[in-house]
């Protein structure tokens, strides 16, 4: 690998509809990081206006950003996504707070090449409302969960995790400011870890 060059990574997209402070992680690493083997080549919205389309833009990454309602139904908006995806060779998927299932369109494209992020010790607190759901019943841990995504909803293979305590007190911003302390470190190494993956996989026609 060329360090700092482009040759030998793997290009990944990264879809995201909220703040986007796991990508700006990711960014991180490929501006500052010469051996991350990832290399994010586009990122994917269904939230034109949100934040994490302005953290890609200001990093100089193409977005494609749009809503699923402009699309006859969901399987055609990740038609669409799918073009772009294939159009700059991306080879994998990692979600960062993407608030959409993945569909089959783009799961049959990327079989286990899908990643995601999530804010608790999967199986435990699946849903939109992870942080807010573990504070409501009282753990005295919850964590962080790395997954492959399958059809369901949070429920594809483990690949990481990393426990968080909760203390007595905390609030859901609080709770979730410390658990995005953790995914800032463990999304990208996975990330990186995937990639070089992926890259090897698709070397040899996987
Ligand atoms: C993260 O907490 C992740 O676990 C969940 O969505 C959140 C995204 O945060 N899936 P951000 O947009 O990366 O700041």
């Amino acid at each position: 690998m060329t360090a700092g060059g482009d040759a030998g990574r793997c290009p990944i997209a990264v879809f995201a509809s909220g703040t986007g402070s796991n990508l700006q992680a990711m960014l991180r690493h490929q501006q500052h990081n010469p051996l991350w083997p990832a290399r994010i080549v586009l990122v994917v919205s269904d939230k034109p206006g949100c934040r994490a389309c302005d953290v890609a833009r200001a990093a100089g990454i193409p977005v494609f950003a749009e809503r699923v309602a402009a699309y006859p139904d969901k399987a055609a908006f990740e038609a669409a996504v799918l073009d772009e995806l294939r159009a700059r060779g991306v080879m994998g998927v990692a979600l960062a707070g993407y608030m959409r299932i993945v569909g089959p369109t783009l799961l049959s494209a990327y079989p286990g090449r899908i990643v995601n992020l999530h804010p608790s010790l999967l199986p435990a607190f699946p849903g939109r409302h992870a942080v807010r759901d573990a504070l409501a019943a009282g753990v005295r841990e919850t964590g962080v969960t790395v997954h492959l995504v399958d059809e369901g909803i949070d429920t594809g293979p483990v690949i990481a995790q990393w426990r968080v305590p909760v203390d007595a007190g905390m609030t859901e911003e609080s709770l979730l400011e410390r658990i995005h302390a953790v995914e800032h470190v463990l999304y990208p190494a996975v990330v990186g870890e995937l990639a070089r993956r992926w890259l090897e996989e698709v070397g040899r026609g996987r």
